[in-house]
């Protein structure tokens, strides 16, 4: 099929729809070239208007589905968020013939698996660069850019709203409920901000980063999830004392035993450039068996930055429709039929160094009581901050860094520890990666 203009259906006016009708609007000579042909949207759904763009006389639908069933609408953009209308909006269009671009990571994750069937049956494509890392072109650089490459393992910082509370508290001492008020305000954060904070949005990315990686089908139940609500500025400076920064990170690791899903908080070494990404930035690391460590930097939310992504899928899905040849690349990069059946370590298996911190009573014997137990598992201990009690005060802070352990056994000596006399606090653990290629 050859096409002088692509006709685009926008449903969703909020950040992100408005941020994506403004690009295509400013940088339409660009696109154009880009895309071979013009790219037109035609028609828009939203419940309301938003004063963020001016649509001009472009036609707007209150009711979504009237885009999905437009006829001359050739590609469909979804950005209305969530996973029970939009899976049915994004069926329909699929139905219709439409090419769909999407921003929504929960719908990949969670329903990916069958929406690129569906989307198979009936010729047409899903795109979604704008559901991981904004703007970041994270998507294709690991479905195309590494494609000759066995991929090893990936760590990103790959929720914005996340990384911003923790930039801010631990540069400015700021108060969690207080930053996160202001991602909301500045349009970061998920309409449910728990997404954010409990590592459920860095989930579903970090489950279609392993899918594209490692040729797996998508498998969001499968990802271990730890959020950042009990992180606090005392962790950060210990962590700093020890030469780390404690960032938020979704990591999937291909291993002998399977392949391993997790999203936790981390302690990295601060001299990584990957621990100095600060503020609402992401960062996605990638290990690749050729090409060896990478980088991919940039916004990770925002109205403009995620609408780069989504407008770069729309281009893609432009040359496509104008070329009258079909060379898309599949959803994940693999063909759909030959996914990997892989195994997902169990977390108990997962092996890592740790941090710990505990208060204990000051007297003789603790730390060789708690130094037993550590040896007893077969664990050993690599750092350990003890600072002197206050005036008065018989309890002390203790710091400890070990050396691997897998989370089984950790598991062990945490909770030995935990029932000595002498400890008076819970024994809060953080999970330790050195990142090196
Ligand atoms: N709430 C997300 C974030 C938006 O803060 O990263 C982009 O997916």
């Amino acid at each position: 099929m050859s096409a002088q203009t692509v006709k685009v259906g926008i449903c969703g006016l909020g950040t992100v729809g408005s941020g994506t009708f403004n690009v295509l609007s400013r940088n339409s000579a660009e696109i154009a070239a880009r895309a071979r042909c013009a790219v037109e949207v035609v028609h828009v759904g939203a419940r309301r208007d938003n004063p963020a763009c001016e649509l001009g006389n472009t036609r707007v639908s209150r009711d979504i589905f009237a885009v999905a069933n437009d006829p001359e609408v050739q590609v469909l953009v979804e950005l209305i968020g969530g996973t029970t209308v939009a899976r049915e909006l994004v069926e329909t269009a699929l139905r219709n013939g439409k090419h769909v671009v999407t921003a929504n990571k929960a719908l990949i994750a969670e329903f990916g698996n069958e929406l690129f069937a569906l989307a198979e049956e009936y010729g047409v494509t899903i795109r979604y660069e704008a559901a991981v890392a904004g703007g970041i072109p994270i998507i294709k650089a690991l479905r195309e850019g590494l494609a000759g490459n066995r991929i090893e393992w990936l760590a990103g910082i790959i929720n914005g709203t996340g990384n911003f509370i923790l930039s801010e508290m631990r540069d400015k001492g700021r108060d969690f409920a207080d930053v996160l008020a202001e991602a909301q305000a500045l349009g970061y954060a998920e309409a449910d901000p728990t997404f954010d904070v409990e590592g459920i949005d860095a989930a579903h990315k970090l489950v279609i980063l392993a899918s594209l990686a490692f040729g797996m089908p998508l498998q969001f139940s499968s990802v271990f999830t730890e959020g950042i609500t009990k992180l606090t500025t005392q962790d950060m400076e210990y962590a700093e004392q020890l030469g780390y920064r404690i960032k938020h990170l979704g990591i999937a690791k291909q291993t002998g035993g399977g392949v391993e899903l997790r999203v936790h908080p981390t302690l990295i070494p601060e001299k990584r450039l990957i621990a100095n990404v600060n503020g609402v930035k992401n960062a996605v690391l990638v290990e690749g068996d050729a090409v060896g460590p990478t980088m991919y930097y940039g916004a990770g939310a925002g109205a403009e930055p995620t609408a780069s992504a989504v407008v770069a899928d729309i281009v893609d899905l432009a040359r496509a429709l104008s070329g009258g040849q079909d060379c898309r690349v599949p959803s994940l990069g693999f063909d759909s039929h030959n996914l990997r059946d892989v195994r997902i370590v169990p977390m108990s298996e997962v092996v890592t160094p740790w941090y710990l911190r505990m208060v204990a009573e000051d007297k003789p014997g603790v730390l060789s009581r708690i130094a037993t137990i550590f040896s007893d598992q077969g664990i050993s201990i690599e750092a350990l901050i003890q600072k002197a009690p206050a005036e008065g005060e018989t309890l002390v802070p203790l710091i400890v860094l070990t050396n691997k352990a897998a989370q089984g056994s950790m598991d062990q000596a945490v909770a030995a520890i935990q029932a000595l006399d002498s400890i008076s606090s819970e024994v809060v653990r953080i999970r330790v990666e050195s990142l090196d290629g």
